[in-house]
């Protein structure tokens, strides 16, 4: 094995190992712990803040465990936590942030490999994102999703929110119902519990390798969670001995295989920003286009809200990620190599669908239509994306009036005004919610409908925006269009009554209207001014890239790897 890493502080003479080894001692290390043990990190997101989160104390002390029994010396360290339902005006503003404090706290410390404790959406991009511009041996553990909620004899979820409160504007539901409802819904630890965004990351890391088998969807407080925390502290000592990086598992295959798996499982439209991130820092040339190429061939295979019926506790029981890689084995890069030293089709091989209700076979599948469309026209173009799974199918292709709204602002005040001039035909677009525009490109492109058509039962109407959507909603919307209408993409230039033409299973979304007039509102159009001159979000909206490039700040782009900087003393 290499000289460690760490050697360079613990193993030093004089002053500087001194000074490194001396307060460490206040917490009660013997000094053979400074000797030839690889230090691993344990890359804390708990907080009291982050609801979802909120285990992982515990989840790393199983980490400590592991990585105790196999030699190792694990130090647990906090970062930035993003909370998803807390954090305004959105966590994604600070996904970068995050993962700056990540790449920074891992480079300047004793480390020699790190555990990511990773749960709620944001948590686990910036976390992986901050590894890769590092490239130590790396592992993700992540902190698992709740169990299913319960209200009223039925079972409950995310995606229920949703319909809850589309419920509530059309008075079908009582508030008496939506107090038990939030109370009924999030009652255990863990992350929600459909396959929205931090489900949807947890089966990314899964795919790519990672993690080991199964951290997809083991259920947050089943006790095997904490094994497989346990088994990643023994399992990340062997990578530091291995030396075995996170840049040998994240190959193109790697990227290709999460594609493949996340239209599998109707994964969240998110893992296209996050994932086109992780890429950009680990070196891998991956582009906006390649999700839809790659995902074209694969059907929906788990059946798990909010693209179908179940949780991600029923996923666990009925074989979990692996069992659905196993399916999909065909269409996977079998021999790619994962953390845990194995190939994708290794770790696969003991597991099958128990339940084909919730892991259909490939050649009789829950849905073929899966994965993420990657739309252009003149109205985005750039791209923008759509996630079929979760579209109507009579809306799949639409021509409609747009009814235009200038911002969040705008949008919150008019849509339920009963002189709103709308019908279930008309295409809402909301403009100004893009990575500048917001900013920070929140999840509200699944804007609520009017109220009133609600009250007709019009349950989904085709929604345009340069937003993002939480991973647990649903219906026929438009994602991510770029460029973004802040930066003066075609986006910013629709009014009120302009056609707008959608035609997913063709690609393409145009605003019709001619060029000569669409050159003429250009001429006219002039930015918002700037509405934050200091501090972190000036620094954010210098410098962070449009959605179909993974929005992480151009500096960010890459990585600086592990070298050991100057002693601090
Ligand atoms: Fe944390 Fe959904 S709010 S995972
Ligand atoms: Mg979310």
């Amino acid at each position: 094995m290499n000289p460690l890493r760490s050697s360079q502080w613990f193993g030093k003479k004089g002053k500087d190992g001194f000074i490194y080894r001396a307060w460490m001692k206040n917490q009660g290390f013997p000094p053979d712990e400074f000797k030839d043990k690889p230090v691993i990190g344990i890359c804390n997101t708990w907080s009291e803040l982050t609801p979802c989160n909120a285990h992982f104390r515990e989840l790393a002390e199983s980490v400590k465990r592991g990585v105790l029994q196999a030699g190792g010396f694990p130090l647990e360290f906090p970062v930035m936590s993003l909370g998803e339902t807390l954090i305004k005006p959105t966590a994604m503003l600070y996904r970068n942030l995050a993962s700056m404090d990540v790449e920074e706290s891992i480079r300047a410390n004793p480390l020699d490999g790190v555990v990511l404790l990773c749960g709620c959406d944001k948590t686990t991009p910036s976390l992986v994102m901050g590894a890769c511009s590092v490239d130590l041996p790396a592992l993700v553990v992540s902190g698992g999703a709740m169990l299913t909620g319960k209200f009223r004899g039925r079972d409950i979820a995310t995606s229920d929110v949703w319909r809850l409160t589309d419920g509530l504007r059309s008075a079908q539901v009582t508030e008496e119902e939506m107090n038990e409802a939030e109370a009924g819904m999030c009652r255990s630890r863990g992350h929600c519990a459909v396959m929205g965004t931090a489900s949807s990351m947890a089966s990314m890391v899964e795919a790519l390798g990672l993690s080991l088998p199964e951290n997809a969807a083991i259920p947050a407080a089943d006790a095997r969670r904490k094994v497989l925390a346990q088994l990643s502290g023994r399992r990340i000592v062997e990578m530091v001995r291995e030396d075995l990086r996170l840049s040998q598992v994240l190959t193109r295959e790697a990227f290709e295989n999460a594609i493949r798996v996340n239209a599998a499982i109707g994964g969240s439209s998110n893992v296209v920003v996050h994932l086109l991130a992780i890429a950009g820092r680990i070196g891998v040339p991956l582009e906006l286009a390649d999700f839809d190429r790659l995902s074209q061939k694969i059907p929906l295979l788990a059946n798990l809200q909010p693209s179908g019926q179940y949780y991600m506790e029923d996923l666990y029981y009925a074989g979990g990620l692996p069992a659905v890689m196993k399916e999909l084995l065909p269409h996977l890069h079998t021999q790619a190599l994962t953390v845990n030293g194995r190939t994708v089709a290794e770790n696969v091989a003991r597991f099958s669908s128990l339940d084909p209700d919730v892991i259909a076979p490939l050649d009789r599948p829950f849905n073929p239509l899966s994965g993420i469309i990657v739309l252009k026209g003149n109205l985005c173009e750039d791209g923008a994306v759509v996630k079929p799974s979760a579209a109507s199918p009579h809306l799949l292709q639409h021509t409609g009036k747009a009814v235009v709204f200038e911002n969040i602002d705008d949008y919150k005040a008019r849509i339920d005004d009963p002189a709103l001039v709308v019908d279930a035909n008309s295409i809402l677009v909301l403009k100004s919610v893009g990575p500048k525009g917001y900013p920070g490109m929140p999840e509200v492109g699944n804007m609520g409908l009017p109220k009133k058509l609600l009250a007709e039962g019009i349950t989904d109407m085709v929604r345009i925006s340069d937003g993002r959507m939480s991973g647990t909603a649903f219906g026929t919307v438009v994602l991510h269009v770029s460029p973004e209408s802040a930066v003066g993409g075609t986006l910013a230039l629709v009014r009120e009554g302009d056609t707008i033409a959608l035609d997913i299973p063709a690609r393409t979304l145009n605003l019709l209207v001619s060029p000569e007039e669409l050159a003429a509102r250009r001429a006219a159009w002039t930015p918002a001014p700037a509405e934050y001159t200091r501090g972190y979000v000036k620094m954010y909206l210098d410098h962070v890239g449009q959605a179909h490039t993974g929005a992480d700040f151009d500096f960010l782009v890459g990585g600086s790897g592990a070298a050991v900087l100057k002693d601090s003393h």
